[in-house]
């Protein structure tokens, strides 16, 4: 079996207490898999719950879904990597595509949120994705390209050898569309040249994430290009959550 990534973004859902009871069903219904790793990105109140609720379970990795780059002081609102850790998070989402397009996040925002991150010892998940005008417009692998070389530009070979990277084309985030696993496939590939070019070596995961469901997850899955999937709707029911990477991890 390969190694496969199953992440959970959360998004602005599952306060505290409904967090605590998602573990407790998710964890009741699956066990470690030696091949699987899971994540999942609860809003941050919701990360020193689900760190608690989970910390039994070596397999599951509890991280957030943003944060700023400075270690503290007078950001009101925000939440930066020393606390990630401080909470047991292990990571962080960086450039989701909510970030980027209903926050107005730049490029060089997520490249020092990604710095900060890999200061504190935390795996950043780096977010990319084209939107639709620019996939009609045959400019995928130029938006790809350029949310990419913003953060790598930053870095050496063996920081960026740390990331965790998630192509989410934005036209399909949320809104059943999902990619057709070729199509995902070419980007995935894509992705990986770019990281060559940069100089890293071994496999850096790319996972593939929007509108991804129990019913299209296995096709995504057996692209060898595909290490994973970071899901949003998907994820929010514990039951139909685990269901889901179990059914997948057995392909
Ligand atoms: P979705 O979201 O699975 O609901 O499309 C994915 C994401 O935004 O990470």
């Amino acid at each position: 079996m390969r190694p496969l990534i199953f992440a959970a973004n959360w998004k602005m859902h599952h306060a505290p207490a409904a967090a605590t009871a998602f573990a407790a069903r998710f964890l009741s219904l699956t066990e470690p898999l030696p091949y699987r790793t899971l994540w999942f990105f609860p809003p941050a109140v919701s990360l020193d719950a689900l760190v608690l609720a989970t910390g039994g379970r070596p397999d599951v990795n509890v991280g957030a879904q943003n944060i700023y780059w400075e270690p503290k002081g007078a950001f009101t609102g925000e939440v930066s990597a020393t606390m990630v850790a401080e909470c047991g998070g292990r990571g962080a989402l960086v450039g989701h595509s909510e970030r980027r397009h209903v926050f107005g996040e730049q490029d060089d925002a997520t490249a020092r949120k990604v710095r900060a991150l890999l200061q504190q010892d935390l795996t950043p998940m780096l977010c990319v994705g084209e939107k639709l005008d620019e996939r009609e417009a045959g400019r995928t692998e130029a938006v790809v390209g350029r949310q990419l070389d913003a953060v790598l530009g930053t870095l050496t070979a063996a920081e960026a050898g740390r990331l965790l990277v998630a192509y989410e084309p934005v036209w399909a985030i949320g809104t059943g569309k999902v990619a057709q696993p070729a199509d995902a496939s070419a980007v995935h590939a894509f992705i990986r040249r770019r990281l060559a070019d940069h100089g890293v070596a071994g496999r850096v995961p790319v996972l593939y994430g929007g509108s991804v469901s129990a019913a299209n997850v296995a096709g995504l899955l057996a692209q060898p290009e595909i290490d994973g999937v970071l899901v949003g709707g998907a994820s929010l029911d514990a039951d139909a959550w685990a269901g889901l990477a179990a059914t997948a991890a057995a392909e």
